[in-house]
């Protein structure tokens, strides 16, 4: 996600002066320092949702205390607690599942507190978890929505894991194939868009693990999107 922060994030929220935001995997802080100094210039506030957080906790509330609260707990487990924000970044348990209902909990406090659905920034919208489950804690997901998966490499162009020196993320439980239905990021963003009644719209780059943005937006709000991911050359 940190690789698309200066290109794309940053200029989005700026233009569209937004400050209140949810970052759900936070892993070793490099997006939430980001968003903390934006916070910072802006007066704005984030809220961080992982369980396992791996950056100094000393460190970082010597630096932004005031701004921000960290819950060490799943997004599942925290997003029904949480009103009045603007954005979200999605970057934590990349699979079906976990993706589907952090989008069904935003819309929940989106239709009860009629207000406009946030700013959705998903990262990992492309290959490999795209189309593809991955659990980081595998019991945490109920058996009928889990798909196989084994702790096995991925590589481009062929569904089933191996083993191989090329392949990727071999440390991960991934599941065994790819493609099908309630497999995979994007899979997620593009059921939930189906069920919901919501005019959203999916803004995508393609490059780096893929970014998603999807959100509910006026006509003049597409084309910042657009001119901005466009002219990153990401
Ligand atoms: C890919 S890393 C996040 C990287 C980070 N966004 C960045 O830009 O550097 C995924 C993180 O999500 C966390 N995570 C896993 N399952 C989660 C869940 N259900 N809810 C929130 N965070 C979760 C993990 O602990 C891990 O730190």
């Amino acid at each position: 996600m940190n690789r698309f922060w200066g290109p794309v994030i940053k200029p989005i929220l700026l233009s569209m002066r937004l400050n209140n935001i949810i970052e759900i995997g936070a892993y070793k802080g490099e997006t939430t320092i980001q968003l903390l100094n934006y916070c910072q210039k802006t007066g704005g506030t984030l809220r961080i949702i992982d369980p396992l957080p791996l950056f100094d906790e000393g460190a970082l509330n010597k630096l932004y205390k005031g701004y921000y609260q960290l819950y060490k707990k799943t997004s599942l487990e925290v997003l029904p607690m949480l009103k009045d924000y603007e954005v979200v970044l999605i970057d934590g348990d990349h699979n079906w599942y976990t993706v589907y209902y952090e989008l069904k909990l935003i819309e929940k406090e989106t239709l009860a507190s009629g207000k406009t659905f946030p700013l959705v920034i998903l990262h990992d919208t492309e290959w490999p978890y795209g189309r593809r489950d991955m659990y980081y804690n595998p019991d945490q997901i109920p058996m009928e929505f889990r798909n196989p998966y084994a702790k096995s490499g991925i590589r481009q162009g062929q569904s089933e894991l191996i083993q191989s020196a090329d392949a990727v993320n071999a440390q991960l439980n991934n599941a065994r194939t790819e493609g099908g239905i309630r497999n995979g990021v994007l899979t997620a963003i593009e059921d939930f868009m189906k069920d919901s009644q919501l005019p959203l719209e999916l803004f995508r780059i393609h490059s780096n693990n893929g970014l998603g943005i999807l959100c509910q937006v006026e006509e003049y709000e597409k084309k910042v999107i657009n001119y901005i991911m466009n002219d990153s050359n990401l």
